[in-house]
């Protein structure tokens, strides 16, 4: 993971190091540093902890200079001390890296033998080894970041700065994006177009195996054979401005409360309001002719395919299988036939997910994305990109990018059905006009927010809580316990209720919060089941319901919430919202660093 930026510039560059720095933070946040080369010597500052750590150190002692290279991590190998921290100095060498280097330990042993300390316990300070020991003989930084980077095996987006070549900043990629910005005599690289976008728009996009030397009045770019290439300069519309919180505590909060604006916008570039009808962006290639569906993603995102393998396949007819992208490509999947293989991503980045649209890519298979971030990389590789428009998303915890994956999920879905045949315009009338009521649903699940933070307090003292639902309320359940796991750190669980006598109905007992996901409808009697045995072992139930189903089965449940009554399809956009609100304010009673919570990162880009 880890964030990089480099400016070569005409004017001071540690603040505006410092604020992209910011704007990558979703890419890690357990320490930071930054490098400056001034008077032939470099300057650096690294600080464990959270960006402000390294502007409280450099508001103490500053740096100057005019090119510099900085980072914000997450650790891969080394603790996130400030020793780890990047940029690392090796001679005259300093350096910034995003992702693994995974022949870092023969390396290593190499360059020990031969007589060379390391003062990190980084993958990262081997290539700074390498390149200065390359440039012990190189005529040129160049020669020998090209010597380098043949040597290295893994992923990679580095940018090397050279202490007695203060003019350039030399920048690779390889599995890792990588992009370059075009300035009025400057000129900068950046993990993506976001961290550049306060200081230019015309970005460039590394391909992998691409290197680059930038300079403030030229940039040159090679390939993987050292040739020079031209990579198209586009207008990126990355937004300047730093988002903020409003009037919210925190961004998950913002983001919570922004879903029914956001789904609404979402859904409206997936429907014509006029024929009631679904539409998807032009496509060349003809879904009546797709024989499977193949979904791959991760995490929340992931929990999206699981919902949408019962919708095609209830709608459409067509067999679907979902994976985990981190298992996808390595159980060696069949592909054969007319598969339509979608991703799901908010960031567009996720390393796993990025292998698995490859990996279908490369056995022949026909792509769809379903991607927040327009200008990431999946969305530049998918055939098929079907954006959602939850804006940016920045709060760790995925809230409105999962329900804006669920409307765009549908909308698919209904589109596959009506091209094989299996829906009549009737009936994709109707669908589009509860699809319509998403947004106001959602708007009244929201009203909930108070009682739901009354009963967070009860749950915070929990060590263990499990959430229960059947059919797409099943991966519903496994997003519940995920939300609840990793912003306030309870061990929580999501169960397909008919599983729980097959085992985890030995974990109940009156201390173990069980929160069951209903809506009234076929599968609600067998939920209710699956709860009053769980309740006759003693777990006290919070039952998420809408009044018919709270009306049947309400009286037996320790705490209900109630839904608003919605059709099956939208059911899942509507219960998000209070299984999100929950692992807020659970997270909030126990203090937690709700949207940035440990050891985790917004955008996971390595494997
Ligand atoms: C959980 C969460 C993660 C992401 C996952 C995929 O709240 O946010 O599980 O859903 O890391 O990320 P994207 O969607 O960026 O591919």
């Amino acid at each position: 993971m880890c964030g990089i930026i480099g400016i070569v510039g005409k004017d001071a560059v540690a603040q505006r190091l410092v604020d992209g720095l910011r704007r990558l933070e979703y890419r890690g946040y357990d320490s930071a540093g930054i490098c400056t080369v001034t008077n032939g010597q470099f300057g650096r500052r690294r600080a464990e902890g959270k960006l402000n750590n390294l502007a409280a150190k450099l508001a103490a002692e500053p740096l100057e200079g005019i090119v510099g290279i900085a980072h914000t991590r997450w650790a891969t190998h080394g603790a996130p001390t400030e020793d780890n921290a990047h940029p690392h100095i090796v001679g005259d060498v300093t350096i910034v890296h995003n992702g693994i280097i995974e022949n870092f330990k023969p390396l290593r042993d190499e360059l020990i033998a031969q007589g060379r300390t390391f003062l990190s316990e980084t993958d990262t300070e081997v290539v700074a080894h390498l390149v200065d020991r390359e440039m012990q003989t190189a005529a040129s930084p160049q020669e020998a970041v090209a010597a380098v980077l043949p040597r290295l095996h893994g992923a990679f987006a580095l940018a090397i700065m050279f202490r007695e070549h203060p003019d350039l900043i030399i920048g690779a990629r390889l599995g890792a994006p990588l992009t370059v910005g075009y300035g009025d005599g400057e000129n900068y690289l950046g993990s993506d177009a976001l961290a550049l976008a306060p200081l230019t728009q015309r970005i460039a996009y590394l391909e992998e195996g691409d290197w680059v030397v930038v300079g403030r009045d030229k940039v040159d770019i090679y390939d993987r054979t050292n040739t020079p290439v031209t990579r198209p300069i586009v207008v990126s519309g990355a937004s300047g401005a730093l988002i903020d919180k409003g009037n919210h505590r925190h961004f998950m909060q913002k983001e919570i409360y922004e879903q029914p604006v956001v789904v609404a916008d979402t859904l409206q570039s997936y429907i014509r309001p006029l024929e009631m009808q679904v539409a998807m962006p032009q496509m060349d290639f003809d879904l009546s002719e797709v024989e499977r569906v193949v979904i791959v993603a991760c995490g929340t995102a992931s929990y999206v395919g699981m919902i949408g393998k019962y919708w095609i396949e209830q709608m459409a007819r067509l067999p679907v299988d979902v994976d985990v992208a981190s298992e996808f490509r390595y159980r060696d999947p069949v592909l054969t036939g007319k598969v339509l293989g979608v991703v799901v991503s908010q960031s567009g980045e996720t390393a796993d997910t990025l292998a698995a649209l490859r990996h279908m890519k490369a056995n022949g298979v026909t792509t769809a994305g379903i991607i927040n971030v327009p200008t990431s990389s999946m969305a530049r590789e998918v055939d098929l990109l079907l954006p959602t428009h939850a804006g940016p998303e920045i709060g760790v915890a995925s809230t409105k990018a999962f329900t804006c994956q669920l409307a765009v999920m549908a909308a698919l879905s209904v589109n596959l059905a009506r091209a094989k045949g299996k829906m009549t315009a009737e009936q994709e009338r109707e669908i589009v006009g509860h699809l319509k009521e998403a947004p106001a649903a959602m708007n009244a699940a929201l009203s909930h927010d108070d009682e739901i933070q009354k009963m967070a307090h009860t749950i915070a003292e929990a060590r263990d809580v499990l959430y229960l639902g059947r059919g797409p309320d099943y991966p519903m359940a496994l997003e519940g316990a995920l939300k609840l796991k990793e912003i306030s750190y309870i061990h929580a669980e999501g169960y397909a209720s008919g599983e729980m006598k097959h085992g985890p109905i030995a974990l109940i007992d009156d201390k173990v919060p069980l929160i069951v996901l209903a809506p009234a409808g076929p599968l609600f009697d067998k939920t209710v089941s699956n709860m009053q045995e769980a309740m006759a072992r003693g777990a006290q139930v919070v039952l998420i319901s809408d009044a018919e189903g709270l009306a049947l089965a309400g009286s037996d449940a320790k705490a209900t919430i109630e839904m608003p009554a919605v059709h099956p399809l939208i059911a899942p956009l509507v219960y998000a919202v209070p299984i999100q609100l929950l692992a807020y304010h659970v997270a909030c009673a126990k203090g937690t660093d709700v949207d940035q919570p440990r050891n985790l990162a917004k955008s996971v880009t390595v494997e």
